[in-house]
């Protein structure tokens, strides 16, 4: 049988990616069936170059294939921060809580029609003796005045998706699934894997 390995130690990242392989013929592995692998830190400046040396890592320790991702939210107004800082926002061990009342903070005073944003995803397959490809999502929306919203995690309580005009912590998964960055990079990266594997 054929074997992925996810780099990643986030469940509910591996879930949704396990989902999206149902049916295939392939066993899904993750981080924790390597607990020997150190993983790189996300320093390169975009989404894409983060998600590629994370996959790049795990395929070379592995020898398997490997898929990452990285993402975040990019604020028009703060020239497109937080980006690939988005989980550090507010310092290095931020809670989700302190990085969206900091957002807020830098917002305040401005006008919806200034509170443009996108999340971004980057999903990257690294395939040992094969060049790493990468393919990406997007899903635009803006800043709402203060949070609203029990679900999802991160910046969602915050973040208004458009077309509905309610935050992503106001939709339920499967609806948010079907719009955001996330869903839409992970439906590129299914067609990217037939492709590859
Ligand atoms: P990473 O991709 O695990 O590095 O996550 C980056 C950070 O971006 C997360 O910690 C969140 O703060 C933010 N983020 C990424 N995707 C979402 C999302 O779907 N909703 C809310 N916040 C998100």
């Amino acid at each position: 049988m054929k074997k992925i390995v996810l780099a990643t130690n986030n469940r509910n990242k591996a879930v949704e990616i396990k989902q999206l392989l149902e049916g295939w013929d392939i066993e899904v592995l993750t981080l924790q069936d390597y607990p020997g692998l150190e993983m790189p830190g996300e320093d390169r400046p975009d989404f894409a170059g983060n998600a590629a040396k994370k996959a790049e890592a795990v395929a070379s320790y592995t020898g398997l294939p490997a898929m990452a991702d990285d993402s975040g939210l990019e604020v028009d107004a703060l020239g497109g921060r937080p980006g690939v800082r988005s989980a550090r926002y507010a310092g290095e061990n931020s809670s989700d809580r302190e990085n969206n009342e900091l957002l807020l903070k830098e917002l305040a005073g401005l006008p919806p029609e200034e509170r443009g944003a996108r999340f971004r995803c980057a999903v990257a397959m690294a395939v040992p003796g094969k060049e790493t490809r990468v393919v990406e999502g997007s899903c635009p929306g803006r800043i709402a005045e203060k949070p609203d919203g029990e679900g999802g995690f991160g910046y969602d309580p915050v973040f208004i998706y458009e077309p509905e005009g309610i935050t992503f912590a106001r939709m339920s998964s499967e609806a948010k699934n079907r719009v955001s960055h996330r869903g839409k990079a992970l439906q590129k990266a299914r067609k990217l894997l037939k492709e590859l594997l």
